[in-house]
């Protein structure tokens, strides 16, 4: 595959045994204190983390740093039409150390953006699709200088970037439940591929075991 000019992107997640990251009910809490400090401790190495929308209106994270010193790094967060509340976290909590970055269209009349303008945020429209355009926007955040991000989902924003093949590794915790759920949020959505050749092959390179919880880490297969 050509190479673009994108940051690394590690996808980290916890899923339930069942592929799930989240329950029919939205409830994400898969991750033990063990696993959060891993998760943390990969946050001090990036330069940005990325979710999706969805997991802002669920969750509202503060994608912060617990149990380390660090220097700070970007949120971004993909929001086509800019409709996450002023109130998230991640416009309110700290922004001094996690400056927050929202990806929208070019659809959003300028107008709108200076509210979040005002709070702080960066914005930057990519694309006059239906949704963000994710590779010019992977190439805009290199140019900008951020050469890594961690992905932190959900489940819709993990399939554009499995669809595109543009996840360079994945670190997955497997938690010690099985939810089910057919609307319950799965690792990657989306449509799918309809064939194993079409889709992105990962290599597995750690196996970290412990008690109910197992750590699969992937490298993307050149
Ligand atoms: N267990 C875990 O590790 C973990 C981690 C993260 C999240 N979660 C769970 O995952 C669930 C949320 O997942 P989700 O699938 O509903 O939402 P999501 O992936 O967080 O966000 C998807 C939304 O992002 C926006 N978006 C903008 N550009 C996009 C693009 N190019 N591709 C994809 N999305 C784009 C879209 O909304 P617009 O079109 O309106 O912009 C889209 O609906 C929550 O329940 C959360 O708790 C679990």
């Amino acid at each position: 595959m050509k190479e673009i000019n994108k940051p690394y992107v590690i996808l980290s997640a916890a899923m339930t045994i069942d592929g799930k990251i989240a329950t029919i009910k939205g409830d994400s809490e898969l991750s033990d204190k063990t696993d959060w400090k891993e998760v943390h401790k990969l946050r001090t190495q990036v330069d940005a983390i990325m979710v999706g929308k969805g997991t802002i209106l669920k969750d509202n994270p503060k994608l912060h740093i617990k149990y380390y010193n660090h220097k700070g790094y970007y949120r971004i967060i993909l929001d086509s039409n800019l409709t996450i509340p002023l109130e998230s976290n991640v416009i309110t909590f700290r922004q001094e150390i996690y400056p927050t970055i929202i990806c929208t269209t070019e659809n959003v009349p300028s107008n709108e953006l200076k509210m979040y303008e005002d709070k702080g945020v960066k914005i930057i429209q990519v694309g006059d699709g239906k949704r963000v355009n994710i590779k010019k926007l992977l190439s805009i955040l290199k140019d900008f200088g951020i050469n890594s991000i961690l992905l932190e989902g959900g489940g819709t924003l993990n399939w554009s970037f499995i669809e595109k093949n543009l996840i360079d590794e994945i670190r997955l915790t497997i938690a010690p439940w099985i939810v089910g759920g057919k609307e319950a949020t799965s690792l990657v959505e989306g449509i799918g591929f309809e064939k194993i050749g079409s889709a992105p092959r990962f290599d597995l390179f750690d196996v970290k075991i412990r008690t109910y919880y197992i750590t699969l880490s992937y490298k993307r297969k050149k």
